[in-house]
């Protein structure tokens, strides 16, 4: 059968460490939206934020997921605020498997606390960032995900495996 696997959660939570490893196990491609959107506007994610603004952040995110979708065989990891606009989710839901990344703020932090690569969490007090953001995206992570997986406290090792494991009936 002809699947995309999409890695859906909040910034920091592992999706395209663990996307890598599962792409690998599956024999499938792995694409990352955010790193897409770098290579086609030259720019990177914070430069674009900076110049252009996040609402043509979204708009180019939202054409490179419909350019992506139309591909199969893929392990999609998606920016954490794919979320934000049903189509995307319409338009990978068409052929693709949704699974959820959930993470705990604290987790999140963990990942997150040495790193300036997410425009929207460059605040004084991040944590406090990732627990407003959190509270107001989970429930559509939750509601558009086929699939839900915690990842608190595990290794991407042991996330990749649980995923496999999980998926492998649906999609062989
Ligand atoms: C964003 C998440 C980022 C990136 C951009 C906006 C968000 O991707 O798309 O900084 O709104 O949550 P990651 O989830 O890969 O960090």
């Amino acid at each position: 059968m002809s699947y995309n696997i999409i890695l859906i959660g909040f910034m920091g939570c592992g999706k395209t460490s663990i996307g890598n490893i599962l792409a690998c196990e599956l024999g499938y491609s792995f694409i990352d939206s955010d790193e897409k959107i770098e290579e086609i506007s030259q720019k990177s994610i914070n430069q674009i934020f900076q110049i252009y603004g996040e609402t043509y952040f979204r708009q180019l995110e939202s054409s490179v997921i419909k350019n992506i979708s139309k591909i199969d065989n893929q392990v999609i990891a998606t920016g954490g605020g794919i979320i934000k606009s049903q189509i995307n989710i319409y338009e990978l839901k068409k052929n693709g498997l949704i699974i959820y990344l959930k993470a705990s703020p604290e987790h999140i932090y963990n990942n997150l606390k040495e790193d300036n690569s997410r425009p929207l969490l460059q605040v004084d007090n991040k944590i406090e960032t990732i627990k407003v953001l959190l509270n107001e995206r989970e429930v559509f992570y939750e509601k558009y995900a086929d699939i839900m997986v915690d990842v608190s406290n595990k290794d991407i090792e042991t996330i990749s495996q649980i995923i496999f494991n999980t998926i492998k009936d649906v999609i062989f």
